[in-house]
């Protein structure tokens, strides 16, 4: 039973060079030589072993009321991840400007210093997403929200000393179901929406419905930026049978949910949901254990979907 590791997204290499892309591996001798290489092609051999271990680890499905139990107390489970890890867990993601340049508030260099520039993070954890955009932004007039469905992690969000609700404001909320909780945020007033590790938590059937409910709070021209789990990563092969409920979404040791996604899976999520693709990419990465002399394939879909004017 595989439970969170921490190799599981905290994407080490890339947080220590602050970028992807530039370190590619041409000979397959030299691989123990560093500790990541970049867009890995997959070989036929590659890919039939991946296909080999997901059929075994989907052979035997999980019963539905063992599903519906971590389905029905899903924010249970991570309010005790959040009591367990506290915000030790997750790093700070710097390398988010490097992707997602659009969070720094500036259009091609252009400050857009005198506008008010809204951001939105669902499922943002105790704030490793939030605090690195407050801190890197020199927008005066940017505002940013932060909502979680996990108490725990939101009050430990809050008790940390960088937390300023001049600039910030998180709170609970369970993005399945907006108008479950008192909403704070008024539709078409936001320029960007982050989704971080946060769509593979939910259940694939909810997925369609929640993302089409953020959009609505888009502006027209406003954009989704999206990093979540792809189909065969490392993290996907290691499940044992009897975690996985349907096709390439299991539920981990700790109670918590993953989906792995393709790139179609995201395009048909936010095309169907009216929006309008700018980048869908699969970040395909060797990541090198020297001392273990291990391999360890990694797959992240990455996408920005914007909204079209009207
Ligand atoms: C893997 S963590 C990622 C945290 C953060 N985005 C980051 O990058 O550090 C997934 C987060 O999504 C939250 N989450 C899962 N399902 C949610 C839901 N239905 N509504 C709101 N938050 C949810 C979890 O509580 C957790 O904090």
């Amino acid at each position: 039973m595989s439970d969170y590791t921490k190799t599981e997204e905290n994407d080490i290499d890339k947080e220590k060079r602050g970028q992807f892309g530039n370190r590619f591996l041409t000979d397959e001798k030299n691989v123990f030589q560093f500790n990541a290489w970049d867009n890995v092609e997959w070989d036929q051999e590659l890919l039939n072993q991946a296909e080999e271990k997901i059929k075994i680890n989907s052979s035997v499905l999980m019963s539905t009321d063992k599903a519906k139990q971590f389905e029905d107390n899903a924010d249970d489970y991570w309010d005790k991840f959040y009591s367990i890890h506290e915000n030790k867990f997750f790093k700070d993601r710097n390398w988010l400007f490097t992707e997602f340049p659009e969070l720094l508030g500036n259009s091609g260099g252009e400050s857009k210093n005198c506008e008010k520039f809204t951001i939105l993070e669902v499922g943002c954890g105790v704030g490793n997403t939030i605090f690195p955009i407050i801190r890197s932004n020199s927008n005066s007039n940017l505002f940013v929200y932060g909502c979680d469905f996990s108490s725990s992690a939101i009050e430990i969000l809050k008790n940390t000393a960088e937390y300023d609700e001049t600039k910030c404001k998180a709170f609970v909320c369970d993005i399945t179901d907006l108008k479950k909780n008192e909403f704070p945020i008024q539709q078409r007033t936001l320029d960007i929406i982050v989704m971080i590790f946060v769509l593979s938590a939910i259940k694939p059937e909810l997925q369609l419905e929640t993302v089409k409910n953020l959009v609505k709070l888009l502006k027209p021209g406003g954009k989704i930026l999206f990093r979540d789990y792809g189909l065969y990563d490392l993290a996907q092969l290691r499940f044992k049978s009897g975690q996985c409920l349907e096709k390439n979404f299991y539920v981990r040791g700790d109670g918590t949910f993953v989906k792995f996604f393709t790139q179609d899976d995201v395009d048909r999520l936010f095309t169907e949901s009216g929006l309008v693709k700018e980048q869908n990419i699969a970040d395909k990465r060797l990541q090198i254990n020297r001392g273990k002399q291990l391999k360890m394939y990694r797959v992240w879909i990455q996408a920005k979907y914007y909204k079209p004017k009207d």
